[in-house]
C-alpha cells in the first residue's frame, strides 16, 4: 500500500468512524485533520501542554483539537509549586484536579509538571535560610502532591531543570540547603509517595554533549542509589533551522543506553530571531525588543513555513527510525496563539512555532509530520 494511499485510507476510515458516532459537525469541521494521536499510536505518545483556560474548557476551538489530536498533556503550569503550594500548610489543587478529570473523561495521559524546579517557587520559599525549613518543605512538597495523584496521572517531572549548560549542579536553593544529593532524594520521595506513576527528569538542551554527561551523571547517581527513574525529558525548544539533529540522535543513544525511556517533552520550533548566541529557555533573561527581532508580526511568510515544515519533518522522522527508544513527543502548546515564545525572550512577540495556527488550522509542518509515518508492513 502506498504512503498517499495509507494516510488517505487511516483518514477516511477515521471519518467514516466520526460520521457514525454523530461527530458530524467535528468531522465537518476538522475534514482535513487527521489526528496526530492514530497516526502515532503505534509510535508513541502525542502531547500537548495546557493553561488554565484550556483546563476550565473555557476555550472551545482548543478543547476540540486537543480532544482529537492528543493522548497526553502536561499542565504549562497549574501543578507547578507557586500555584498547587501557594502556603507552607495550603494546597490549591483545584486547576490540576479539573485537569485529572478532564484527561479520565478524555482517556488522556496527564505528565504532571514539576514537583522540584529552581523557578515559580512559593512566595513562602522566597529567601528561606534555613536548611529544615527547605527540607521539610522538600519533604512535604513531593509527599503530599505525588501521593495525592498516584495512579491518576501518568507521569511526573521529578525535578526541572537542574543542571547548567556546563553539565554541573545549577546552583538553587535546594542544592544550597540539601547538597548535591537533593535530586536522588527527591526522586526517593517520589518513588514512596507515587509508586504507580512513572518518574523523570527534565531539562533543555541536555541534547548537548556538556549538559548531556551532566544529565547522565545524574540519572547514575539515582539508578547506583537504587532509585527508581523512568525516563529523560529533553524540552525540545529549538528554533527552526537551526535544530541540532546530530545531538539529539546521539541524545537518543546515549540516554537510550541507561535503560530508560527518552521523551521530547516541551517542543517548539520558533521562527523569530535570536537575541543571544546561545539556545535557553531561561524564562528568567529577557532581550530588548525591535523591529528585526519580530519582522513577522504581519503574518508568516511562506518561506519560512516550508523551513519550519522540513525542520519538523526531519525531526519526527529521527523520533520515527528510534520509536522503539521514543516514548513521548509534546508540543509545548495547543496553537501559535498560546506559545510563551510570543511573551519570551521578547515580550510583544509574534512568533509561530506550532503545527497549529492562531485559527486552530494544521499549518505545512502539521502535515510533514504525519508524513513521517510510512504504512505498516512496508
Ligand atoms: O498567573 C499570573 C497572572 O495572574 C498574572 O496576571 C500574569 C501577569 O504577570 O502572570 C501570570 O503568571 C504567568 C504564568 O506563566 C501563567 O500564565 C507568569 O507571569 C509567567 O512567568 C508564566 O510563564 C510560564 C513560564 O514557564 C514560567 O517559568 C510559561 O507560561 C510556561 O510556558 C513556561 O514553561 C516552562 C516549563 O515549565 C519548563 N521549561 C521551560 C518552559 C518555558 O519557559
Amino acid at each position: 500500500m502506498s504512503k498517499k494511499s495509507f494516510i488517505r485510507f487511516t483518514f477516511s476510515a477515521w471519518l467514516f468512524i466520526m460520521t457514525c458516532t454523530g461527530g458530524e459537525k467535528a468531522a465537518a469541521q476538522n475534514t482535513q485533520t487527521p489526528p496526530l494521536k492514530e497516526i502515532f499510536k503505534n509510535d508513541f505518545l502525542i502531547g500537548t501542554a495546557m493553561n488554565a483556560q484550556q483546563i476550565e474548557e473555557k476555550d472551545a476551538a482548543a478543547d476540540r483539537l486537543i480532544k482529537q489530536q492528543f493522548n497526553a498533556v502536561t499542565p504549562e503550569n497549574v501543578m507547578k509549586a507557586e500555584i498547587i503550594q501557594p502556603g507552607w500548610n495550603k494546597y490549591d489543587f483545584d486547576l490540576a484536579d479539573k485537569l485529572v478529570a478532564y484527561a479520565q473523561q478524555n482517556n488522556i495521559k496527564v505528565n504532571a509538571h514539576t514537583l522540584i524546579w529552581h523557578s515559580q517557587l512559593p512566595a513562602f520559599m522566597h529567601g528561606m535560610r534555613d536548611a529544615d525549613s527547605v527540607r521539610q518543605y522538600f519533604i512535604n512538597h513531593i509527599t503530599n502532591v505525588a501521593s495525592r495523584y498516584d495512579g491518576k496521572v501518568y507521569s511526573w517531572d521529578v525535578v526541572n531543570e537542574a543542571l547548567n549548560e556546563d553539565g554541573t549542579l545549577r546552583k538553587s536553593i535546594f542544592l544550597e540547603k540539601l547538597g548535591d544529593n537533593y535530586i536522588v532524594e527527591a526522586f526517593r520521595l517520589a518513588q514512596k509517595a507515587a509508586p504507580h506513576t512513572k518518574l523523570y527528569y527534565n531539562d533543555y538542551n541536555i541534547e548537548q554533549p556538556e549538559k548531556r554527561a551532566g544529565a547522565i551523571a545524574v540519572i547514575k547517581k539515582i539508578q547506583a542509589a537504587g532509585v527508581r527513574i523512568d525516563g529523560v525529558g529533553i524540552q525540545g525548544h529549538w528554533k527552526a533551522g537551526t535544530v541540532p539533529m546530530q545531538n539529539i540522535e546521539e541524545s537518543i543513544k546515549e540516554f537510550s543506553a541507561l535503560g530508560i525511556e527518552v521523551m521530547f517533552t516541551e517542543l517548539d520550533l520558533g521562527v523569530l530571531p535570536n537575541p543571544w548566541n546561545n539556545n535557553t529557555a531561561e524564562v528568567s533573561s529577557t532581550a530588548k525588543g525591535s523591529a528585526a527581532m519580530n519582522p513577522y508580526a504581519n503574518g508568516l511568510p511562506d518561506s519560512v513555513e516550508q523551513m519550519q515544515s522540513k525542520a519538523y519533518a526531519d525531526l519526527f522522522s529521527l523520533f520515527m527510525k528510534y520509536k522503539n527508544n521514543v516514548t513521548r513527543g509534546t508540543f509545548w502548546g495547543v496553537n501559535d496563539g498560546q506559545s510563551w515564545l510570543n511573551g519570551w525572550p521578547i515580550p510583544g512577540s509574534t512568533n509561530y512555532p506550532l503545527l497549529f495556527d492562531r485559527n486552530f488550522k494544521p499549518k505545512a509542518a502539521f502535515y510533514s509530520v504525519i508524513a513521517t509515518v510510512t504504512p505498516r508492513g512496508n
